[in-house]
């Protein structure tokens, strides 16, 4: 079966398939109508960052099955995918930890002030007072928003802090799902009365779009912290740029709106990134989580070689 494989990712994916008896080819993203001639053959195509157009998807004519290399797939166009018989699967839960790690990077980075620190010694500028105002997190309570595998990662976590921790779903949760001492609360907005930090966790689909905005924002305490390791889309961009003026919301961005889809590019987005801690979407970007999502990939393929089913289907 030939696969062609659209991004780069742990080294064991390419040498797992071959041998198993897969042919697999990579290219450095998809260019429509410049693909190897190798595509019009391919079954299984691989992309971790690269966004999967229907456009695209012409160019593939014997496509079965698009594995997508981590948990989201707002990066496929799935209806387009459906609509052709192509089936599109995830890794979900395998990077969970290194997400989760991210958010918590964040936050601590964000309440010590360590960019400002950095930059500043760097600068030859010795800054003891203003930047030494972190207010600490023992105590202090945690808003999980979406509690899928990163968030339930983050809270397991963040019991190490010491932190109580408040959770808000889409979906409803189970006692053994909240474990003892979790809060639940019924809305974003009360999630964000309660919280002392908001770390978002949710899918970016239609439903999310631009979820958390100015109502959530004017709702968070003065001088909370506001973490993303989610998706961009999910947040209002505007109304957050604005919170971090007026209500001194202090945040930690590891995604953005529209960021690029590619490993390098000119970022556009500079307003934003200069209000806060952040960094180019690197939250699934640990060795653990490339190795976990290699074998899930490498486990999908050949799953779907020798029985036709592709396990974590996603149907549109
Ligand atoms: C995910 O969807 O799991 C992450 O965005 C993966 C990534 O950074 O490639």
């Amino acid at each position: 079966m030939k696969v062609l494989l659209a991004d780069k990712l742990d080294v064991q994916v390419i040498q797992d398939l071959t041998t198993g008896g897969f042919q697999v080819i990579q290219t450095k993203g998809l260019a429509p109508g410049n693909l190897p001639s190798y595509a019009v053959l391919c079954e299984i195509l691989i992309v971790r960052s690269t966004l999967v157009k229907k456009e695209i998807l012409a160019d593939f004519p014997q496509l079965k099955l698009i594995i997508r290399a981590g948990a989201g797939i707002d990066t496929i166009d799935v209806v387009a995918a459906a609509a052709r018989g192509i089936q599109v699967s995830n890794c979900p839960g395998k990077n969970a930890d290194a997400v989760a790690e991210m958010a918590l990077a964040l936050m601590l980075a964000v309440d010590r002030n360590l960019v400002e620190a950095t930059m500043s010694l760097r600068g030859g500028r010795w800054i003891k007072g203003s930047l030494g105002q972190g207010r600490g997190f023992k105590d202090r309570t945690l808003g999980i928003a979406g509690f899928g595998a990163v968030g339930k990662a983050l809270a397991r976590k963040a019991r190490g802090l010491e932190m109580r921790i408040a959770v808000w779903s889409h979906h409803p949760l189970s006692q053994v799902e909240l474990e003892v001492e979790m809060v639940c609360v019924n809305s974003i907005q009360d999630l964000a009365q309660v919280s002392d930090v908001v770390s978002i966790h949710v899918a970016s689909i239609p439903e999310t779009r631009n979820l958390f905005g100015k109502d959530f924002f004017s709702m968070l305490k003065p001088g909370a912290i506001f973490i993303n390791t989610a998706r961009g889309e999910v947040v209002d961009q505007v109304a957050l740029l604005e919170a971090i003026q007026t209500r001194g919301l202090r945040v930690g961005l590891d995604v953005f709106a529209g960021e690029p889809k590619v490993a390098e590019a000119i970022f556009s987005d500079g307003a934003l990134a200069a209000k806060v801690v952040c960094s180019p979407h690197l939250g699934a970007s640990t060795d653990q989580a490339a190795e976990a999502v290699a074998q899930e990939v490498i486990r999908i393929a050949t799953v779907f070689r020798d029985t036709g089913i592709a396990p974590n289907a996603f149907s549109p």
